[in-house]
């Protein structure tokens, strides 16, 4: 509110010009001080008109035409009392007072610094009191819900800053699909409010997260995208996209300005590769520039014609005051008075940026996604106006050419340079409903904890202008708030309960008025969830991939020689039974062991197996386990480097079903075996072999990707490879050449819209199943050999109803035959709807991704897990005798199968134990994919990881090195 400095006071003595000289000098002088320092032209204006040249033809709107000039010198912002507010201006009356008793409050203060054990009391839509509540303000308010925390967490209500929630509506269909304007690239007119869907599924998952507010962005495929809005994501009583949005700007209200100020906006801007359909990046950039211009132009001309106003020269005031609809959104930027949001990866794109706000002299709030942003952190120091914060991924990187360089360690240098570091979700990219997961992943890499809490609540707050009321936690403050069944930055951490506004969300209040009872947090009775997890440490790690530039070599040292492991708290190794079990632990042991690895074989596991010369040299593993490798399936993993980048992959395979297959195949199906397309080598595969997964089983299906990368119903034949290998012709590399045959039956993508029917594609596979294709051709081969159960038919498939057809027709198909198919679902979010049926028909689900979302049609009836429900699909799928494995969608997240079991694990409130943890990215997803050779029992060919710090499903562990008996090496990292 500082530009409003007595401009506004003194405009009403304005037009009676004779006064004015006289009031100014009988003013006091401090006064008199203030409007010379702030208003000198307006000052000059009076001595010019009383040195006689007076006569102005004044108009008659005079007073507005001065009230508008004074308007655009305000600086958004909250008024100076905006804390000492009564009530919310989001209060929606009839909602009780909360007293949440006994938390560890987050505030988000300073940094993520400040922490407040004590009460929180929430009352008319705002935090009434923090830490000790006086009684009297209790007693003094009526209807007030008391909630005890037991000594738990309470944190501010996490800010997602970059979300596309409504605007890419979950599930995707064509009719609600309008984040990219395709009349690009300049667009600063679009709102995405006009086109904010209030029936998302999202918001209920976001809300459990305890997201309760979020930026709608615009998409990405235009430079500028339009204009963005900060909404909450609760339902309103009014039910509109309007009445979602925290301070709406005086734009949308016909641009009356408030008498309380005016609001921040926000617009979204993009560089790079997404804007292809305008040219390269050299015409994005003039494109940009052509706009500034045109903005520029408009707001020196609004200057010149205030400066006359303002200094009383109404003669050369003519016409109207220079405005245009569609440029008012720039020129307000050039004022100042909009955060931007601009999504650039590159350097290059980078530097066009903070050159761009150089030369025009306009702030960028935040960059996005920023994959390199890490790399030049002086550069982004010169950006015009003020260091811009970096929103980033954790570790959701390498997806295309310009977020090759993105790196795990980026949070954590970013804040070491003071650059503002924010977490997001880029909803539906990564379900915002995992935002604290990113913050997780980011505190797991060296970001330290406060700051990785403020990444996701008080850092965003401040960038998006609003920490006066959400992201913070403080008296006067939106009563934003979650209660967490663990410290927020453990791993599987779940919201309890979320208030928003005050509104209780979580538990969902039942429509029939019954309180839902939903058990969240069972397990973590122990004190240590209450504690900031322990992380390892990456300083190396950090060091080298600055030094290499966002590329350090990823393969470790290779040891062929004796090699020790000491301090070994648990061994699991898999068993005769082909269960992977505990075969050392300290606790039955009475302390810890050493392990001795021999010409890549573990010769000795004990306490007494070190002497004095391997104890000298041991690795010590502080407490760490060894256990076998994970596989990891479901990704392109090891197929191709980069998703977004065709060149880097195998190419694109006929799809049987919509195009002829060319006469030199000669084969119906055209039957591809990915063991002809693996690539090794992949910085996917090479830091998923880091990360604990040894072994990986690929195909080329597609799944469905949110775009909608088109799926084929015949995807050929999976193949089994050691993701740490050089190439393919090393000894071990390929585990199996052809592990199983793959399907893919579903609805056709909204986007995409071109595949064949449903029935179609089930009638294909009977004729195929059925034998009615000669089997002296591929097709005809091995869709026998899936008859007759000779290798699993994995069948993609998400809905419910198809995976019905799928168990009559397996059931036709063995009738027929006299066989017993071996069949498994992938992907499979629907299969908890059918769990006794699969059960009952033997029938394998790979879940994947391991956490449900309902990106289509086929996918909508998730089973959302705690705190939306009790159970999850895996609860219920091991429930009737599924079995069942965990698979990945996309290759970066290969990496992350530990946690994923973990998290798994956790959300099943204790039903499942350490041993079935191993099976579902080990010994289950070998039985439901047919991989035969991992670990011949006669050869002991399975590999094993040391975890260095903790066992593996730990944040306090990394992994130290892999044991591989098959190649008889040891690879350390
Ligand atoms: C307290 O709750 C009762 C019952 O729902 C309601 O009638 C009353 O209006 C509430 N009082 C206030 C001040 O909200
Ligand atoms: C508010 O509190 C009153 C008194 O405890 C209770 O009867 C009423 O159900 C509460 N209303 C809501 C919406 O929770
Ligand atoms: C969830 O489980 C708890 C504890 O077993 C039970 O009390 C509650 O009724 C269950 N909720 C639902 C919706 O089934």
């Amino acid at each position: 509110m500082a530009g409003k400095s007595g401009l506004l006071e003194v405009w009403p003595f304005r037009t009676q010009q004779s006064r004015i000289p006289i009031l100014v000098v009988f003013t006091s002088i401090a006064a008199a001080l203030l409007v010379w320092a702030s208003t000198s032209t307006l000052f000059s204006g009076f001595l010019a008109s009383s040195a006689g040249q007076g006569g102005q033809n004044v108009p008659i709107d005079a007073q507005g035409i001065l009230a508008r000039c004074a308007s655009l010198r305000i600086v958004p912002g909250p008024s100076h009392n905006f804390l000492s507010r009564e009530v919310s201006d989001r209060y929606e009356p009839g909602t009780n007072a909360t007293l949440i008793k006994n938390a560890v409050i987050f505030t988000g203060e300073q940094h993520g610094n400040v922490l407040i054990r004590g009460n929180v009391f929430l009352d008319k839509g705002i935090v009434k009191s923090i830490g000790k509540v006086p009684r009297y303000l209790i007693k003094n308010t009526p209807n007030v819900t008391v909630v005890d925390a037991n000594g738990a967490w309470v944190t501010p209500g996490l800010v997602d800053l970059h979300s596309h929630l409504g605007v890419m509506s979950a599930p995707v269909t064509a009719g609600a699909f309008d984040v990219d304007s395709p009349r690009g690239p300049i667009l600063p007119w679009l709102r995405s409010i006009d086109a904010f869907d209030t029936h998302d599924d999202s918001f209920e998952l976001a809300i459990a997260g305890g997201v309760t507010s979020a930026q709608i962005l615009p998409g990405s495929d235009n430079a500028i995208g339009g204009q963005a809005f900060m909404v909450k994501l609760r339902k309103t009583a009014e039910g509109s996209p309007s009445s979602m949005i925290i301070e709406p700007p005086h734009t949308l209200a016909g641009g009356k300005t408030r008498s309380d100020g005016i609001r921040w906006r926000h617009l979204k801007q993009a560089c790079g590769e997404n804007l292809r359909a305008y040219g390269t990046r050299m015409d994005s950039i003039w494109s940009l520039r052509s706009a500034y211009n045109e903005a520029r132009k408009i707001k020196v001309a609004q200057d010149a014609f205030c400066a006359s106003a303002e200094a009383g020269l109404w003669d050369s005031v003519s016409g109207a005051f220079p405005e245009n609809l569609k440029w008012e959104a720039l020129v307000d930027v050039l004022r100042g008075r909009v955060k931007i949001s601009n999504h650039c990866y590159e350097t290059v794109d980078l530097d066009d940026m903070v050159r761009l706000s150089n030369e025009f002299e306009f702030p960028i709030a935040s960059f996005h996604h920023a994959a390199e942003a890490w790399l030049v952190p002086d550069l982004l120091k010169k950006t015009w106006g003020g260091i811009p914060g970096i929103a980033m991924f954790a570790t959701n990187h390498r997806y295309k050419r310009e977020a090759f360089r993105g790196s795990e360690f980026a949070p954590r240098v970013l804040a070491d340079a003071g650059i503002p570091v924010i977490m997001k979700s880029d909803h539906p990219v990564i379900n915002s409903r995992y935002l604290i997961y990113e913050a997780q992943q980011a505190h797991y890499f060296s970001l330290s904890a406060n700051l990785s809490l403020a990444a996701v609540t008080s850092t965003p707050a401040e960038i998006a202008g609003l920490s006066h009321r959400i992201g913070i936690l403080r008296e006067g403050a939106d009563a934003d708030v979650v209660l967490w069944d663990s410290h927020p930055l453990q791993l599987g951490a779940t919201p309890v309960k979320v208030w928003i506004d005050g509104i209780l969300q979580i538990p969902v209040p039942s429509k029939t008025g019954e309180p839902t009872k939903i058990e969240v947090g069972k397990g973590k009775e122990d004190e240590e969830w209450r504690e900031v997890p322990d992380v390892p440490s990456w300083d190396k790690e950090r060091k080298d991939a600055i030094k290499w530039d966002g590329l350090p070599p990823l393969k470790g040292k290779t040891k062929s020689d004796k090699i020790a492991f000491s301090n070994v708290k648990e061994v699991w190794t898999k068993g005769p039974s082909g269960e992977v079990d505990l075969t050392y632990s300290s606790d039955t042991a009475g302390g810890m062991g050493g392990v001795v690895v021999e010409n890549g074989k573990i010769s000795c596991v004990g306490p007494n197996c070190l002497n004095y010369v391997d104890a000298m040299d041991a690795i010590d593993l502080r407490g760490g386990s060894v256990s076998p490798g994970f596989m990891s399936f479901g990704s392109p993993l090891g197929l191709e480097e980069m998703i977004g980048e065709p060149s880097t992959g195998d190419g694109k395979p006929y799809d049987a079903f919509t195009t002829n297959v060319p006469s030199i195949l000669d084969d119906t199906g055209a039957i591809m075996r990915a063991m002809d397309a693996l690539m090794f080598g992949t910085r996917n595969a090479l830091i998923a072999y880091r990360s604990g997964v040894t072994v990986a089983t690929s195909s080329l299906a597609r799944p469905y990707y949110l775009d909608g990368s088109a799926a084929h119903v015949i995807s050929g034949l999976s193949t089994t490879f050691r993701t740490g290998a050089a190439h393919a012709m090393e000894h071990g590399a390929i585990v199996q050449d052809i592990a199983a045959l793959h399907v893919h039956i579903g609805r056709a993508h909204p986007l995409i819209g071109s595949g064949v029917s449903v029935s179609t594609q089930i009638a294909g596979l009977r004729r195929l199943l059925f034998g009615w294709e000669s089997t002296e051709k591929e097709t005809g081969y091995w869709f026998r050999k899936a008859a007759e159960g000779v290798v699993p038919l994995v069948v993609e498939v998400e809905n419910a109803d198809i995976m019905a057809s799928l168990l009559i027709l397996k059931a036709e198909v063995e009738d027929r035959i006299g066989s017993s198919m071996r069949m498994t679902f992938h992907g499979a979010t629907e299969a908890h709807l059918l769990a006794k049926e699969i059960g009952n028909a033997g029938v394998g689900v790979i879940l994947s991704p391991a956490r449900p979302f309902p990106t289509t049609w086929d996918q909508r009836r998730i089973l959302p897990g705690p705190p939306l429900s009790n159970d999850t699909a895996l609860v219920t799928l091991l429930k009737h005798g599924v079995t069942v494995g965990l698979g990945v969608r996309d290759a970066w997240e290969a990496r992350n199968t530990r946690f994923d079991i973990q998290w798994a694990a956790l959300e099943s409130n204790g039903r499942i134990s350490q041993r079935e943890m191993y099976a579902l990215a080990y010994t289950n997803l070998q039985k439901l994919l047919g991989v035969r050779e991992i670990d011949d029992e006669s050869r002991e060919t399975g590999d094993l990881v040391a975890f260095i710090g903790g066992g593996p499903f730990d944040f306090s562990s990394k992994v130290a090195a892999v044991i591989s008996p098959e190649r008889q090496v040891v690879d350390l990292f």
